[in-house]
């Protein structure tokens, strides 16, 4: 007799990594992931994970495959949340979760924001549960803070926020607002020291952080008046500035953070010169050695061609602002 597959349920989803404009740095509650404050950001059209999740009762155990390598650790991040959406879907059925970025990941891309948007997504689809946006943001945010900005789509703001209900993300604008895109340069494929969640917790020993929190709101409306009047050169130097503030922060805490490696220096000596040559260029910079060059989308090639020929880049993504995660047809397996 034919052996029939016992499945309970399965999907796919695909979510985009997303740079943060105002960035997430630091929690009120490190559990909940409750960030110290709100930030903004815009996804991203060519940093994409895919992961399918099918729950099965022939399955023995949960099984987690990221990029071709198995997770097995129990405190895995990934096992941990897949747990978190079964015990919220009230089943017991294990899961074989495969999931695959189309881009380094550990590097300062945030591949845990697309990674856990997407595991969300699909596990709650395949698992039966019918959740919102707001709900799929809530519970992405478990994962990791800033997947909960992948679920909306474009370019999204997560608010500042005190409770477990109301921490999450929604869409200010959508992907076809303004044709701004995001030149990323990968320096190095090397995996970085101190992950953003260990990072996340020295925060505070920065003389420099309470400084930071009390000027925050401050900064998120001048950046969204920016944004709102597309004013590029306003807004680029709002966000420039911002991403220094989050490595003045990294290099101050005890024990120091330092993510920039040479080549992300010279990149940004070169983004200060084209600026003064003419070209509207401006660099963010997350937890990594890698940096996100923003300009306007008619610029995008020339800047990709210049950041190229900076010695240490290996290569460039052109990324434009982007839908939030979505369930797919076509399944990893
Ligand atoms: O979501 P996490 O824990 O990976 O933290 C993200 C931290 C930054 O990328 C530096 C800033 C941000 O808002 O994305």
């Amino acid at each position: 007799m034919k052996h029939e597959s016992r499945i309970m349920g399965k999907a796919t989803a695909v979510a985009p990594s997303n740079i943060a404009f105002i960035k997430y740095w630091g929690t009120k509650d490190e559990v909940l992931r409750l960030p110290a404050n709100g930030s903004l950001s815009m996804n991203l059209s060519n940093l994409l994970t895919t992961t399918t999740v099918e729950f099965n009762h022939d399955f023995k155990e949960d099984l987690v495959i990221i990029n071709g390598k198995k997770e097995t650790l129990k405190n895995n991040r990934a096992l941990k949340h897949l747990a978190r959406i079964k015990k919220l879907a009230k089943i017991k059925t294990k899961a074989k979760v495969v999931s695959k970025n189309n881009f380094p990941s550990g590097t300062g891309l945030s591949s845990s924001a697309s990674g856990f948007a997407a595991l969300t997504v699909a596990a709650s689809a395949a698992a039966g549960l019918e959740l919102s946006e707001k709900e799929l943001s809530i519970l992405a945010r478990l994962g990791s803070g800033s997947a909960c900005r992948s679920i909306p789509d474009g370019f999204v703001q997560w608010l500042d926020s005190d409770t477990h209900d109301t921490s999450y993300a929604k869409s200010i604008y959508p992907p076809g607002f303004w044709d701004i895109v995001d030149v990323v340069a990968v320096m190095s494929t090397n995996k970085k020291e101190v992950s953003s969640s260990e990072g996340h917790k020295l925060a505070a020993s920065s003389a420099f952080f309470e400084t930071r929190l009390e000027l925050i709101d401050e900064k998120i409306k001048r950046v969204k008046e920016a944004l709102q009047t597309k004013n590029f050169r306003l807004f680029g130097e709002i966000i420039e500035g911002e991403a220094l503030e989050l490595h003045a922060i990294y290099i101050t805490s005890y024990p120091s953070l330092i993510y920039l490696l040479p080549g992300t220096i010279r990149m940004m000596h070169a983004v200060k010169k084209w600026r003064l040559a003419g070209l509207p260029v401006y660099f963010t910079l997350n937890t990594g050695q890698d940096i996100h060059l923003i300009c306007e989308k008619k610029n995008a090639k020339k800047v990709a061609r210049l950041a190229e020929k900076i010695e240490g880049v290996q290569k460039t993504i052109i990324n434009n602002p982007a839908i939030g995660a979505r369930l797919v047809k076509k399944h990893l397996f």
